[in-house]
């Protein structure tokens, strides 16, 4: 299969969404990986309850909002500070060890991003991991319809010049890989965890663990 796009989803594909957990850390000691994981969890969970009640809200919005949740739920104290504070260091995500070197291996590769996230959250965390020239970047704030409703995938195949059979997305995110093959996208699930596949009535084309290549094409 010749693939004329190569597209990326953001957080926690490319990027460690658990990284924020040390700043997290920092101001909570030991609540660091809770706090996290109910952050990223009520994150998905606002944004699929706005986008199923067809009422857009961008993702900065969305994050910010589930942080303070997530912090209530942890029982800790906090002010805008700590609010600002963290809400800074989701554009000082670690990205995943062998992204650095993936454009390096596949120069002649079109690589795009496309993220739920905004422009203003993206840039900022590529430019901070000096990936910038490694990805073109998309962003669902644009045709403000969030991944994985159908339109959003059309509009990213429409960006990258491609027909949906022509682009190879991959995410970590199971209803990200779900939603873009139902589109018609190839997928490659990038199952870091080790986790079941769910039961959504789709597969993914690959199942892989990390990054270190492309399935089909040659390094
Ligand atoms: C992304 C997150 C939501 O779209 O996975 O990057």
């Amino acid at each position: 299969m010749k693939y004329e796009a190569f597209v990326f989803d953001a957080y926690g594909t490319l990027f460690d969404v658990h990284s924020v957990g040390r700043a997290i850390h920092d101001f909570f000691p030991d609540k660091g990986k809770q706090i996290s994981q109910e952050w990223r969890s009520s994150q998905i969970h606002y944004f699929m309850v706005r986008q199923l009640a067809d009422s857009y809200i961008p993702f900065d919005i969305i994050t910010r909002w589930a942080l303070k949740d997530a912090l209530l739920k942890s029982d800790v104290k906090f002010g805008d500070d700590i609010i600002s504070a963290l809400m800074a260091q989701y554009e000082k995500l670690i990205p995943y060890e062998e992204v650095h070197s993936l454009k390096e291996k596949y120069p002649d590769l079109p690589f795009t991003i496309f993220s739920n996230g905004t422009k203003s959250m993206l840039e900022p965390l590529l430019q901070n991991n000096k990936l910038s020239d490694s990805f073109s970047l998309l962003s669902a704030d644009d045709p403000k319809v969030y991944k994985p409703h159908p339109h959003a995938y059309q509009y990213a195949a429409e960006q990258a010049g491609a027909d949906k059979e022509e682009v190879l997305f991959f995410s970590s995110n199971p209803w990200d890989v779900a939603g873009a093959s139902l589109y018609g996208f190839h997928t490659a699930w990038v199952n870091r965890h080790n986790l079941p596949w769910p039961r959504l009535g789709v597969e993914p084309d690959y199942t892989i663990n990390n990054l270190n290549s492309i399935p089909g094409e040659k390094l």
